[in-house]
């Protein structure tokens, strides 16, 4: 089966409409550090890439008079829920292997706790790195989201990424 590559999920019309609505600089940024995480806790580095690239894919814009507004965001924000179903939607869509598309979207699903109930999640190791190489990109204020990048610098990174992860991925099939 073809493996499905970061360039063909970040060139598709959904992945950029909804990248550049939650910060495409913060989901490239995010996407290299998944990377290189991967590589230290032994993760399908091919899966915490993916994962990390559309890990903020389901946000909706809170904004009151203009103005993101946190209050409305901290109160009724799904964005992990969302981005879990849209991804899982894009990647099938694009003739991603099945198994693979619900790590990635359950690895979306619980990137944040910030919606769900007080307690400590028990993350497997791609969970624990795609939350990871968020929280690694985090500002104050929620700065990432509005952080640019040019088309041409995004498309550039988005490559390097897919030789990097052919290179690992043929490691790591020899391994496992
Ligand atoms: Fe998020
Ligand atoms: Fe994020």
């Amino acid at each position: 089966m073809k493996k499905v590559t970061l360039e063909e999920i970040f060139i598709h019309p959904i992945t950029q409409k909804y990248l550049k609505r939650s910060g495409m600089a913060h989901a490239i940024k995010v996407a290299e550090y998944a990377f290189e995480f991967a590589k230290k806790n032994d993760v399908d580095p091919d899966l915490a890439v993916k994962a990390a690239l559309l890990h903020d894919v389901g946000h909706y814009t809170w904004y009151r008079d203009g103005e993101w507004d946190y209050e409305l965001y901290r109160e009724n924000d799904i964005h992990a829920i969302k981005g879990a179903s849209r991804a899982h939607k894009l990647l099938i869509r694009i003739g991603e292997d099945r198994h693979a598309a619900k790590e990635i979207a359950v690895a979306i699903l619980l990137h944040t706790d910030s919606y769900l109930p007080e307690g400590h999640l028990n993350l497997k190791p791609l969970q624990y790195v795609v939350s990871l190489a968020d929280e690694s990109d985090e500002e104050s204020g929620g700065k990432h989201h509005y952080r640019t990048i040019e088309d041409s610098e995004a498309i550039k990174r988005i490559r390097s990424l897919d030789r990097k992860i052919m290179k690992e991925n043929e490691q790591f099939n020899k391994i496992i």
